[in-house]
């Protein structure tokens, strides 16, 4: 669909579009005026139908991220949707009040299409509510605000350019592609008007590749209330928050120390490469690593959204200090099985999992987990480049950082409590994850989220017996 050529709105995109058949009125609401897919919104217990029609001229699938669905409609590269035709699929929201999202994930011989489809514009949020979160009062309707965080490059026109043919093609496959400018929900320069109460911002990392470190201007505290898997037990408060592709962060922000006039930044920080510098990082790559690392974490400040504030408004709306009791927990115990994951870069390969690439619907030996059983994996992270590690089916627990060397500045803003479906991994690092394996038998995927990584082969199916 066309959108009207204004400075940094793209001019050309694919879009998804959507129309609700039965259900509550607010299940399908635009966000904004974007590209962006629909907000859909679903109650824990819900029972869920969607039709999807592939109007495109390639094949597609819609994945539910993070969402605990049944294998055969939880959009997998072996169920594509041709162009021109349909497929319905169903599932019960078995997960908890939560910022999840959905996104195409085909992969054919040549590779996957997932980083230019979402690149053109196909993505969208999805929130999960339920009785829980909602008795906690938690700021809603106008200050209750979803913001997606995309980079991108424009043509002249306005077009959406995405990895070309030229020398540095090469090379921006290899870090993930990274726009010149970034959109929130679509739009460059976003302001969004606020009063001087508290505010839920619901912040998804719809990037190809781009991390961004998030911070206030003036130097107040990040307070982060949920993850990708819902409200956390109790709010963290940081200097800066790292949200990596595909992660999602609630924060809960009080403007009430402001005046109508102010306005007040929610920026992405630049990474002071200097200390990331440790000799064990560096391993053969030398400055070539340096400027590896230092080019994918991003140097560069960014203002992401711009609050002005319009209005002074009473509220006396404290946050609660306790917010969920209902984290579940994956037992863990001494005997608990410890499933390793090496990633790996290869000459002429590229990035490897355990050495291997994509191979269609196939699993190995070691990629065969048993229901209802909890296990740990270990990401061992052996390149120059940080990995957004993403398993389908399941929100799960990072257990354990382990790392070489001084990482204060890239750990200063990591949230490893709660519930995720994505944890960054960063080089010369060991993550541990728990993780059970609940309801469904079948394939499921573990991948990068680099969307360059997972479409270049680094992406594995795991089979559920
Ligand atoms: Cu967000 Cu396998 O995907
Ligand atoms: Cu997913
Ligand atoms: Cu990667």
């Amino acid at each position: 669909a066309k959108v009207p050529i204004l400075p940094g709105v793209p001019s050309d995109v694919w879009r998804y579009t959507a129309e609700r058949v039965a259900g509550p009125n607010e299940t399908l609401t635009p966000v904004g005026e974007s590209y962006a897919g629909p907000l859909i919104r679903l109650h824990r217990g819900q029972r869920v139908r969607v039709r999807i029609d592939n109007g495109l001229l390639e094949d597609t699938t819609v994945h539910w991220h993070g969402l605990h669905v049944p294998p055969n409609v939880d959009g997998q590269p072996r169920l594509p949707i041709e162009p021109g035709t349909s497929t319905t699929v169903a599932f019960d929201v078995v997960d908890r009040a939560g910022l999840y999202w959905y996104h195409p994930h085909p992969h054919g011989p040549d590779g996957g299409r997932v980083g230019p489809q979402s690149y053109a514009g196909l993505a969208g949020p999805l929130i999960i509510s339920d009785d829980t979160e909602r008795a906690l009062g938690l700021p809603d309707g106008e200050r209750e605000l979803v913001l997606i965080l995309q980079d991108r490059t424009f043509t002249d026109d306005n077009a959406l350019q995405y990895i070309g043919s030229d020398m540095g093609a090469m090379m921006t496959r290899m870090r993930g592609f990274r726009g010149e400018q970034v959109l929130v929900n679509g739009h460059p320069d976003a302001r969004r008007e606020v009063s001087t109460q508290s505010y839920r911002l619901r912040l998804l990392n719809g990037s190809n590749s781009r991390i961004y470190k998030l911070a206030w201007s003036g130097g107040r505290a990040v307070t982060v209330i949920g993850t990708d898997g819902g409200l956390l037990a109790e709010p963290e408060r940081r200097r800066s928050v790292t949200l990596a592709p595909a992660q999602r962060v609630d924060l809960w922000v009080d403007f009430g120390d402001t005046e109508p006039g102010d306005s007040v930044q929610l920026v992405s920080e630049a990474y002071q490469l200097e200390m990331m510098g440790g000799r064990e990082m560096m391993g053969g790559g030398g400055m070539m690593g340096r400027g590896m690392m230092g080019d994918m974490m991003g140097s560069e400040r960014l203002t992401l959204v711009t609050f002005d504030i319009v209005a002074r408004v009473n509220d006396s709306r404290a946050l609660p200090e306790r917010l969920a009791e209902d984290l579940p927990t994956s037992p863990v115990q001494a005997d608990t099985p410890v499933r390793r994951f090496e990633l790996g870069m290869r000459m002429m390969q590229g990035f490897t999992i355990n050495g291997r690439r994509m191979e269609g619907a196939t699993v190995a030996d070691d990629e065969i987990v048993r229901l209802g059983e909890t296990e740990i994996w270990e990401f061992v992270n052996n390149t120059m480049m940080p990995h957004p590690m993403h398993v389908h089916g399941l929100q799960f627990q990072v257990q354990e950082r382990i790392s070489a060397g001084d990482r204060t500045d890239l750990h200063d803003g990591i949230i490893d409590a709660g519930l995720h479906d994505t944890v960054l991994v960063f080089p010369e690092e060991r993550v541990r994850i728990a993780l059970t394996f609940k309801s469904f038998e079948g394939l499921y995927m573990y991948h990068c989220h680099n969307m360059e990584h997972e479409d270049a082969g680094m992406m594995r199916y795991y089979k559920v017996v």
